[in-house]
């Protein structure tokens, strides 16, 4: 969104206000008013022009202005109605040098998830990835991945949905109490960079938000299905929102993933390629690893692997 749009749609926000005030308070030709409130139009807000001047009545449910529009973080959002996979399209916009872009989609054709796995992401879900360019060595990277989990766990929770972090960064429902869950959140972290720095992250970030349960794999479960529709706008809002709050405070976002994991105190299988790691997850590192205590009393520290509880 171009800015003489968006401090239309800020003044907007406050109630109505004249053409002729618009044109002074932002410098611009009236004509150039009137063409920006024809743009915003097209893109969805329903702007009335009365008797008191521009009103702004209504916002789009879900693009990229619409979720631009009060976003209380520097992000660009770049949305569309259908893509192959947000993931690739963020690695396109980093290959042309972008920085604090979200490629939103409201389905994906050809999603990708952890280890090569397939991702279901039919239309209604959140299917968003975060590209950033964080001054950081890659052993930090996990912190970014980590904060997406905490983000994405707490918008969830504020959607009426009981969601907890297993590690390293799905999101889940528990069924009953015996540690059983289902799964409601993914996310896959792709990066370049050289040994000592990172040169951009995509955080690429699915959640089965407005979804029925006869559209989700075994064992996933969406919103909709938990706590009921979710305005996905705000949802996304709030998600940014709250990773761009980790992502400038690193140091919190290990307590942070502490407060909303379900794997700590659980009986765990973490399974990596030098062999599988079996016991009690007692904690996490600062750089976001598990520590495992297997049943000799050993403490083994597993920085990435497939965890099972
Ligand atoms: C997982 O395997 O749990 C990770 C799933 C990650 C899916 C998200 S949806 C948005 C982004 N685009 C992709 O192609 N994948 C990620």
């Amino acid at each position: 969104m171009n800015e003489t749009r968006r401090a239309i749609l800020e003044a907007l926000a406050d109630g109505p206000v004249s053409g002729p005030e618009l044109a002074e308070s932002l410098d611009v030709s009236r004509a150039a008013v009137w063409k920006q409130i024809d743009g915003l139009r097209e893109d969805g807000f329903a702007i009335e022009s009365g008797s008191t001047g521009y009103e702004l009545r209504d916002v789009p449910a879900y693009n990229g202005p619409a979720v631009e529009f009060e976003l209380e973080a520097p992000f660009s959002i770049e949305y569309r109605d259908s893509i192959g996979s947000t993931n690739d399209r963020a690695r396109e916009l980093a290959a042309e040098g972008a920085a604090d872009v979200a490629v939103l989609a409201d389905e994906q054709t050809g999603s990708r998830g952890r280890l090569e796995r397939e991702w279901s992401s039919p239309s209604g879900g959140v299917w968003l990835s975060v590209l950033v360019r964080p001054e950081i060595t890659p052993a930090q990277a996990p912190l970014y991945t980590l904060s997406a989990a905490v983000a994405t766990t707490n918008a969830a929770r504020e959607a009426g949905v009981d969601a907890r972090i297993k590690w390293p960064n799905d999101v889940v429902v528990p069924v009953g109490d015996d540690g059983d869950y289902d799964k409601l959140v993914g996310i896959l972290t792709e990066m370049e960079g050289e040994m000592d720095r990172v040169e951009w992250l995509a955080v690429g970030i699915g959640v089965n938000a407005n979804i029925d349960s006869t559209d989700l794999p075994e064992g996933a479960t969406s919103i909709r299905e938990e706590a009921g529709d979710v305005d996905r706008r705000r949802f996304v809002q709030r998600l940014l929102e709250t990773f761009d709050e980790y992502r400038t405070d690193l140091e919190s976002v290990v307590p942070a993933w502490r407060e909303l994991a379900l794997t700590l105190g659980q009986r765990v299988r973490v399974e990596r390629p030098s062999g599988d790691v079996v016991g009690e997850a007692i904690d996490v590192t600062e750089f976001g690893a598990l520590v495992v205590e297997t049943d000799d009393g050993e403490r083994v520290t597993v920085s990435a692997g497939d965890c099972e509880h």
